[in-house]
């Protein structure tokens, strides 16, 4: 279960002198030439028991990825299921960089930058197809599903709490009764507690196809990374590289063992130190 603490506050980063960017930017450029290293031109990352769980790797991913920032202009997007408001509360807590695009609500909401606003095309792309009013009374009728806060209820995103014994059978019989209703929308069981039902298409992973697509950004030169099951679509629709950290959960891990694919790689380490492990394999950082 997700009894999850929040680790302290970490010292700030060490601030990179032109020197040492510049140094670091002839390495690189030249490890990349000889074929010794891979341009990372993207990392999207989950947050909640990948990217943050441990202070300590936590730290140091951030330095690195910091300086690839600085150096070669990699963008960095957080893709996570809280809502943007509880995003905001995490960084309070925690040390995270400043990310380019904040990928909420499971995927449902895209914000870019510091705007305070969804992005509308994005918001045009999820209303297509969507009832949430229907959604929420179909999933009324069943007792076992309690709803999670109210500031995780969003436009698209609709939130229970479900005990692990019963979730496979709730989850059938949800799909079943969506179809029925002609509702098409994705039911999605995330770390033995949280379902999550959203507009079909409104998932992470369509997400960052969504981002590809805007920034035209090779997705050999993209790593994707989770822990859970709403990060299952994170390594579902693109070729993507994908690292799994060491502590996921056993649904994502199913998933992995099911679609065994060359550019997908499940980590030793936990959180952070997985992350870095996986950079590492595919030979992004040295
Ligand atoms: C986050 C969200 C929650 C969601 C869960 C799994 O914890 O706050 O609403 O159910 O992620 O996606
Ligand atoms: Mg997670």
């Amino acid at each position: 279960m997700l009894a999850w603490k929040m680790p302290p506050r970490v010292e700030p980063l060490v601030q990179l002198s032109s020197a040492d960017t510049i140094d670091h930017y002839k390495i690189r450029k030249l490890s990349v030439s000889m074929g010794l290293l891979t341009h990372l031109s993207l990392l999207i990352t989950d947050l909640d028991h990948t990217l943050v769980g441990n202070d300590g790797s936590l730290d140091l991913l951030n330095q690195v990825l910091d300086r690839y920032r600085q150096t070669i202009g990699t963008k960095i997007v957080y893709a996570t299921g809280r809502s943007r408001e509880s995003y905001q509360d995490l960084i309070t807590t925690q040390r995270l960089l400043v990310p380019d695009v904040l990928i909420a609500a499971v995927g449902t909401e895209i914000y870019f930058d510091a705007a305070e606003t969804l992005d509308s095309a994005w918001v045009d792309e999820l209303s297509h197809n969507w009832c949430r009013e229907e959604v929420v009374t179909i999933a009324s009728r069943f007792a076992d599903l309690e709803s999670q806060p109210q500031s995780e209820q969003r436009p698209f995103k609709v939130s229970y709490y479900l005990s692990p014994n019963v979730a496979a059978a709730v989850v059938i019989q949800l799909q079943e009764l969506f179809a029925q209703q002609g509702l098409d929308v994705e039911v999605i069981y995330s770390g033995g507690r949280d379902l999550d039902i959203l507009p079909r298409g409104g998932d992470k992973g369509t997400a960052v196809q969504f981002l590809r697509d805007r920034w035209q950004i090779d997705p050999a030169q993209s790593v994707v990374c989770g822990d859970s099951g709403n990060d299952i679509s994170l390594f579902k629709y693109g070729s993507e590289r994908g690292i799994i950290v060491g502590n996921a959960q056993s649904e994502l891990r199913l998933w992995h063992e099911l679609h065994p694919v060359n550019h997908h790689y499940l980590a030793v380490a936990d959180y952070a130190a997985g992350i870095l492990e996986g950079l590492q394999y595919f030979k992004f950082v040295e």
